[in-house]
This record gives structure tokens, sequence and C-alpha cells, in this order.
């Protein structure tokens, strides 16, 4: 599953001590194995060999740029959300056909600059979009793919900020509308729309939702075509449940096993959008213990890393396994760990039962790869922690701790309170 185990008492990543990585950055930082992240990716491209998709990494996940290019070097394509990522994901090397956009809102700058770099298809999410991307695209004298991104209204089993796929949600184009879109082409004549989307929501570990989803879309897509509509593209987005606590996920091969038979059927060129489950349990955060406290009714861990540096505990009250760097046998107790941020809700676990740990004591945040650092910010003037790559025995410093410099960077008074 992943390649974070003990080796003689310590944590190890591959063959690299997490307590040999600490002594040389500093805590707090994020730590993520190259095997793992690669080998997830292989598995995914593997199990649906036969429908030879083009995978394209959920960069919002991890936009590191050597996570992204250990991906792009194994011929992975790139789902972006934003310029920014755009312009990373080139920096990366990726391939502009292998890149997918998706977005609510993009904007003018960001369509023009994503037509100049030919990308492979826009994943639009409404009329209104459609329209501006075939304007801006006729002023560059250029034409575009887009896939329609369907809101299938179908409801996903997990937390209700990362469901998408229903009705009651902001993203995607109802099945009646995207109808209209299609059949209405000729509006639109810088935009070839010949591809369907659909992402219907995150860390989902059953099959079924997935299922359920994709035979509606397929039945629309049957429909489409017998009106004559033609459909070059099916993406199929990410979503893929992972292990953070006593989940049992579908594998990649459980997952291509369900769904293979159907996107078979379709004849379409398949797309696809994991990023939880190549980079979640490829990564964990490293935090070391400050001070720990007891005030009578309740037992306090506080370590160095925050809320600011790993927001899910407290976005989705997601549950982090967290275990200590140096294995021990001391006694579990009942603890609270928290970081050093003034709000009640910075905190990675309550009423934990974790091995008693001592000041300086080294604590990892398992499963902390996506949606970690990427949502992390300067809250208090915190600098953003490292990140640090692992390969084999080797390890590298992949983006440096945030300065106070960098914290200060673009900030300046005005003049009159000068
Ligand atoms: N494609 C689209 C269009 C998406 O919106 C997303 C994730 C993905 C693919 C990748 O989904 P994944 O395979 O990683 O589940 N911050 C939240 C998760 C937000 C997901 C946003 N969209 C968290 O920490 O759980």
């Amino acid at each position: 599953m992943h390649d974070f185990h003990f080796k003689n008492g310590e944590l190890c990543c591959e063959n690299v001590k997490v307590s040999a990585v600490a002594k040389s950055v500093g805590t707090p930082f994020y730590l993520y194995s190259y095997k793992t992240l690669t080998d997830h990716f292989l598995k995914i491209q593997k199990a649906f060999a036969k429908v030879n998709p083009i995978v394209c990494f959920a960069m919002k996940s991890n936009g590191n740029l050597a996570v992204i290019k250990s991906l792009i070097d194994l011929g992975a394509g790139i789902d972006i959300v934003s310029v920014g990522e755009l312009k990373k994901a080139l920096i990366a090397g990726a391939d502009p056909k292998k890149i997918v956009f998706a977005s609510v809102g993009k904007t003018e700058e960001e369509i023009a600059f994503a037509i100049k770099t030919g990308i492979l298809l826009f994943n639009v999410e409404s009329e209104p979009e459609l329209s501006g991307i075939n304007r801006i695209a006729k002023k560059m004298n250029k034409t575009v793919q887009a896939a329609l991104r369907i809101n299938p209204d179908v409801p996903a089993p997990t937390h209700e900020y990362i469901t998408t796929g229903s009705l009651k949600k902001k993203f995607g184009i109802d099945l009646r509308t995207t109808k209209q879109i299609f059949k209405s082409q000729r509006k639109y004549p810088y935009v070839k729309v010949n591809g369907v989307h659909i992402h219907i929501g995150s860390q989902i570990t059953e099959g079924e939702p997935f299922v359920g989803a994709l035979k509606k879309v397929v039945a629309f897509i049957e429909e489409l075509r017998h009106e004559g509509v033609t459909i070059e593209y099916l993406d199929i987005g990410g979503g893929l449940g992972i292990i953070y606590k006593d989940e049992n996920p579908q594998t990649a091969q459980d997952y291509a096993d369900k769904i293979l038979p159907i996107l078979e059927k379709t004849g379409l060129k398949i797309i696809m959008e994991p990023g939880r489950f190549i980079i979640g349990n490829a990564g964990i955060f490293v935090t070391k213990v400050l001070y720990v406290k007891d005030n009578g009714v309740k037992k306090f861990v506080i370590v160095d890393g925050g809320m600011n540096d790993l927001i899910r505990p407290m976005l989705y009250d997601a549950y982090h396994e967290i275990v200590p760097v140096k294995k021990t046998t001391a006694a579990k107790i009942k603890v609270d760990v928290v970081g050093p941020i003034c709000e009640s809700g910075d905190f990675f676990a309550h009423d934990r039962l974790l091995p008693k740990v001592d000041r300086e004591a080294l604590l990892a945040i398992m499963s902390a790869g996506a949606y970690g650092y990427v949502m992390s910010s300067n809250y208090n003037i915190r600098g953003r922690v490292p990140e640090v790559m692992v390969k084999g025995n080797q390890f590298e410093v992949i983006r440096e701790r945030e300065s106070f410099k960098d914290l200060m960077r673009g900030e300046k008074l005005p003049k009159f309170l000068k």
C-alpha cells in the first residue's frame, strides 16, 4: 500500500529514517515516497490498460513540481483547475495534449492561456462559460475541444464539502441543459463539443456510486448518439478513496473490474483524474512535540505543526493516523493532539489513544500527501513548511521552508502611514 514502515524501531520512508530527515530540515515538514506515488499511478494504468486511458493526475491534490514531474515522466497527463496549475504543469514537462481543465469559474485570462497552450479538453461547467470559450477562441482564430461536465444528480457517500454530483452543488451542467447544448453545437463554431465529463466527489471508497453515476451518463450518451451527436471523450473524473483509518476501499483493480465493461462498450477515449489515490498515502506530515499539558480534564500534546499546515482535520473532521516516529513501549493514554494556533479548531486528533510521548518526540501524521501542503496557509504569520522527497536511500528537499522574508514579500505601507 505504501512505503512507510518501521525498521529497528524507527519509522522509515523507503530506506530513509524519518528522524534523519527531521535532523536535516527541522520540523514540521511533509515527506513523500517516490516509490509509493509512482506505484499508485502504475497500478491505475495497469488496471485500466484495456481501454488505454489518459490518466490525468489531479494536481490540486498535490502540485509540487517534483511530484508532478515524477508522474509526467511515466506518461501521466494533468487535470488542472487554474492557470497557475497549467503554467506549473508545463514547467514540469506536461504534454498539453494530456491536459484537461475543469473549474466552474475559468477567467478570460485562463481560457486564453489554455487555448494558446493547446490543451486537450476544456471541461466546461456552464453554458455561459462555453459561449465565453467560443468567443475567445474566435478572437484567437483557434478551434478547441470541450467536454461538458455533467452533474448526474447522484448522491456520493463522502463528506458534504467534497460531494459534487448533486444539483444542490455548483458543479457541472444538468442533463436537460447538457442535451440542449449538444444539440445547438452550431452556436459554438470555434468549440468542438465532443466529450462528457463527470466527477461525483472525492474519498469515495465503494464502487457502487461510481457505477451508478457512470451507467446514468452512458445511457445519456447513448441517447445523444441516437440523436446524431458525436462524442469522442469520456472523462470519468477522480474520487477514489484511500485508507485513513479502517476504510476498506476498493483497489484500482476492483474499480477497473467494475467499470471496465461499461467503459469498453462505449468505444470512447477514456480520461481519468485521480488525485488522492496516487498521492494520499504517499505522503506524511512530520511534527515535533513542544509541550505536554494536563488541565485535569484533558491531556494535550502540543506540537509545532498547526491547522495552517494541514487543515483536513479541522475542515472535514478528517481522521489521520498519528504514530510516534520512534517506536515506544510506553502505555497508551487518551490525548488531544493540537497545534500552536489561536483557534480551538487547531487540532490533529481528539481523544486519541497514543503512547505517552515527551517533549521533542517526533510524530508522523499519516496519509497527508493529498490536500495537505496545497491547502496550507500563512495563518498566524507562519511560514509554509518544506516538502521532502525520498527515493530509495536518498532524500531531497523539493520545496524550501518559507522564510520571514518570504512572508513579508509584496507587503508595503501606504504613503499615508509612513
Ligand atoms: N477531478 C475533479 C474535477 C475534481 O474536482 C477533483 C477533486 C478530482 C478530479 C480529484 O479527486 P480525488 O481523486 O483526489 O478524490 N480538499 C478535499 C478534497 C477536495 C477534492 C476536490 N476535487 C480533501 O482534503 O478531502
